[in-house]
């Protein structure tokens, strides 16, 4: 028997797959950041060994990066790619059966790292079988989002949400590949090389992945919230394969100051410098189009989160460049800065971009209205304020930290670790307002899903009926 699925399914599957994961993960961080408050916490308990902060991290990183973030990007994927190239999704059935696999994987990755299967590479944490399993998800998303452009109707340029779609589908497999090792035999790889390999993944899977489709929405749903077309499409592909061509060698900005050889260091140091040029090409892109549309902020949720996540993309990349710099780094690297910076840009730029994609999509994919404007609101405000005491938070600790070891060179690290204590406290403060504001936006998802009324296109507040957008195509 041939299933058939309805339009939309596949996008949908991975929505409500990346929502689940969005919890779980966060109450891994929050759990993580309890653990470092009181690190006795569970001593004593039988599960002590399942839920040691060793284990309980990489189940956190790896489900908000993966579970979360990656699905909604799939969603995202499976949503705006045939409207940009004015055709259907080449098939549904591929689509749901990539996120079976998708969330296969994220189970069998949070059962195996807290039964301590850790490999050890940042982000990479996994065993060889679940890489495959990611990596045969990607390659079906990639064959059938291809198909999708190959039996394209609009015929001209390609809009250039599709550019960095298909640039981050063709690139991110193989830097999976190399980085996770998987593909070489017994992990020949080791030491300084091996570290170098890791990063070279670890950076780049933002710089060919994150940072692409997160983009790549940004220029998908600015012209549909506002009515206006980009502002220009040149400066955007500048920003493509600036994009493409300096993230490569980024990664070792991770290992400065480290035992790597100088010159990799300063090539990476050099190349995440240039990554102002894209940062550039996105902000001016992004106010250009904004113009004469800024009271449209006002009453839209969306573009509150597209607007506060470009602020937030802005630090992200000016602080990326300035912390390789050997000089920065030396205060910054090995403190709670680096923490700050990482959330900054994963989840205050692009979870922030992926709740306003969100927020566009589900009314069109399931033909109802989002249940509450009240919800999006609260939504709105918790993940931001929580945030953003975060981030503060953070990174004064990591400036308070890297001074004091600067300061006293004879200090024993733990010391420096010890005095972090009230700073924990207050992002764990920080992150339990961050999780009550996703409840509020998971209840409003489950609403919108199960009572929300019909949804007439061009009706939400703030959006306008997308004839009136120059670009992209489609609904
Ligand atoms: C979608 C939202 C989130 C994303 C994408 C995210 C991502 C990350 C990343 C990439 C790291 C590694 C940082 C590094 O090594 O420099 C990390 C670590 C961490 N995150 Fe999150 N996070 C999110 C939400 C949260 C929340 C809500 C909390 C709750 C307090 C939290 C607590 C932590 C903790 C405690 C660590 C470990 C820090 C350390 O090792 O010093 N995260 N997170």
């Amino acid at each position: 028997m041939r299933l058939r699925y309805r339009e939309g399914a596949a996008a949908r599957a991975f929505i409500y797959g990346g929502l689940f994961w969005m919890f779980l993960g966060m109450l891994f961080g929050l759990f993580a950041a309890l653990l470092m408050v009181w690190p006795d916490l569970i001593v004593g308990l039988p599960v002590l060994e399942y839920f040691t902060f060793g284990r309980v991290r990489p189940v956190h990183t790896n489900l908000v990066l993966f579970g979360w973030l990656t699905g909604a990007y799939f969603a995202t994927l499976f949503y705006m790619t045939p409207r940009v190239v004015g055709s259907k999704l080449w098939s549904e059935g591929l689509g749901v059966f990539a996120a079976v696999l998708h969330n296969l994987a994220l189970a069998l990755t949070t059962v195996s790292l807290l039964a301590g299967g850790n490999v050890g590479r940042e982000y990479a944490e996994t065993p060889w079988y679940i890489k495959w399993i990611i990596t045969a998800t990607f390659l079906l998303v990639a064959v059938n989002l291809f198909m999708t452009v190959k039996n394209r109707t609009e015929k001209g340029e390609l809009y250039v949400s599709a550019w960095y779609f298909l640039g981050a589908l063709v690139t991110t497999p193989i830097i999976y590949a190399i980085g996770n090792q998987f593909l070489l035999p017994q992990n020949p790889v080791r030491g300084v090389n091996d570290a170098i390999l890791n990063w070279f993944y670890g950076h780049n899977i933002l710089g060919y992945w994150f940072t692409p489709v997160g983009v790549g929405a940004v220029y998908y749903l600015l012209p549909k919230l506002t009515g206006n077309p980009i502002y220009s499409h040149k400066l955007s592909m500048i920003g493509f394969w600036s994009i493409f061509w300096v993230y490569g060698p980024t990664g070792a900005h991770h290992l400065v100051n480290g035992p790597v050889p100088y010159w990799v260091q300063t090539i990476a140091i050099a190349f995440s410098v240039m990554l102002i040029i894209p940062v550039w090409t996105v902000v001016t892109n992004f106010y250009g189009t904004m113009k004469g549309k800024w009271h449209l902020v006002r009453d839209s949720v969306p573009l509150k989160f597209l607007t506060t996540a470009i602020v937030f993309y802005f630090i992200t990349c000016f602080q990326g460049p300035m912390q390789s710099l050997r000089s920065v780094s030396a205060i910054t690297h090995f403190t709670n800065w680096v923490v700050g910076h990482a959330h900054v840009a994963l989840l205050g730029t692009f979870s922030f971009i992926m709740y306003a994609a969100i927020y566009y999509m589900l009314p069109r994919l399931t033909g109802r209205a989002i249940y509450s404007k009240a919800l999006q609101e609260w939504h709105f405000h918790l993940s931001l304020w929580g945030f953003l005491l975060m981030f503060v938070d953070l990174t004064i600790a990591g400036l308070v930290q890297g001074a004091f070891w600067a300061q006293n060179q004879s200090a024993n690290f733990i010391e420096g670790v010890a005095m972090m204590r009230p700073y924990y406290i207050l992002r764990a403060i920080s992150g339990a307002v961050i999780i009550l504001g996703q409840v509020v936006f998971g209840w409003n998802v489950f609403k919108t899903v199960t009572a929300g009324k019909p949804f007439e296109t061009g009706q939400a507040a703030g959006e306008v009926a997308p004839a009136q957008a120059a670009q992209p195509a489609g609904a």
